[in-house]
């Protein structure tokens, strides 16, 4: 069995096989209905836990539709209502949840949470973001980006604003999958050293550039997202809104890019703060895209997650 905690934590070849995986369940499945079986179902008789400790849309219902597809059954679990919410361990929860469940997908806060999580548990454990990564999200989006415009490999992506749990995990894929990525947004919220390091030494070009305009010169992808995750205090919301301002993306920003370049963004958004409307709605955008590959990228990664 294999956890899938972190996108630099997985094989480059076993990422690879995911995103082959998660293309060739998506075409079988052309014109289906939603709650059709998939031809082969390697989820048939299992159970799988999807925990949230955090709110969640896209990737509730997107791993909650693929384990039915893949013929196995969920529960979905709020952390609060749990006794993992009222101090019961990380380590025991895994314990036993091992004794009843064959996967466990959890969101939460402290990434620590995952990684017990998974220390423990006898069972595959799937990161479904955590303050510090969205692995889950950065293989939805390296799909989505190569059925548009082909190989990701040598392309340049260009992250606009925080640098935060989601722009980690395209860190990560950067060295993983051999693409560029240029950090634009204020130094107060740089992404971390670390993943910066992880990617430069996977042969990456990584670069910061405070001006937006010219870090988006040439890129083929450019990349939104919440300027306030849900880890972040609404007490910070009006100071970090004033610093990323000057980061929003719009059709100014985006006429600085390549003219083919692919507008990408995870969404929940707040429309007219870090992106506009008109390029969330343009083009350029492929958000919606991105939202439907979370259903056959996580089918891909709970697959391979049993394959050991
Ligand atoms: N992009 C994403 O993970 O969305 P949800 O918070 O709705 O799951
Ligand atoms: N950075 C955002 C992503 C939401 C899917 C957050 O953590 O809230």
């Amino acid at each position: 069995m294999n956890h899938f905690l972190d996108i630099h934590k997985t094989d480059p070849a076993d990422l690879r096989k995911i995103i082959d995986q998660a293309s060739a369940t998506k075409q079988a499945r052309q014109g289906r209905p939603r709650a059709a079986l998939d031809d082969e179902l390697p989820l048939k008789d299992r159970m799988v836990a999807l925990i949230f400790e955090k709110p969640s849309t896209r990737t509730r219902v997107s791993f909650d539709v693929g384990v039915r597809q893949m013929g196995g059954q969920t529960m979905v679990l709020s952390g609060k209502d749990m006794q993992l919410g009222h101090g019961e361990t990380i380590a025991d929860t895994a314990r036993v949840l091992s004794r009843y469940v064959d996967m466990i997908m959890i969101r939460t806060f402290d990434e620590t949470v995952l990684t017990e999580m998974a220390e423990y548990a006898d069972v595959p454990v799937i990161n479904g973001l955590t303050d510090r990564t969205h692995p889950c999200q950065i293989m939805a989006d390296i799909l989505t980006y190569e059925e548009h415009r082909g190989p990701i490999k040598g392309k340049k992506v260009v992250w606009c604003g925080d640098g935060n749990n989601v722009c980690a995990s395209f860190l990560h894929a950067a060295g993983q999958f051999g693409f560029d990525l240029t950090f634009t947004g204020p130094a107060q919220l740089d992404p971390e050293e670390e993943f910066i390091g992880l990617a430069r030494k996977a042969g990456s070009k990584v670069v910061i550039e405070r001006d937006a305009a010219k870090a988006v010169e040439g890129a083929d992808l450019v990349v939104a997202d919440t300027w306030v995750s849900m880890h972040d205090s609404q007490s910070s919301k009006e100071r970090r809104h004033n610093m990323l301002r000057p980061y929003q993306v719009n059709d100014a920003l985006m006429a600085h890019a390549k003219p083919d370049a692919l507008f990408m963004h995870c969404l929940p958004a707040h429309r007219e703060e870090e992106v506009t409307s008109a390029v969330m709605d343009g083009p350029q955008s492929v958000i919606f895209d991105e939202a439907e590959n979370r259903l056959h990228a996580q089918k891909a990664i709970m697959r391979w997650c049993l394959e050991g």
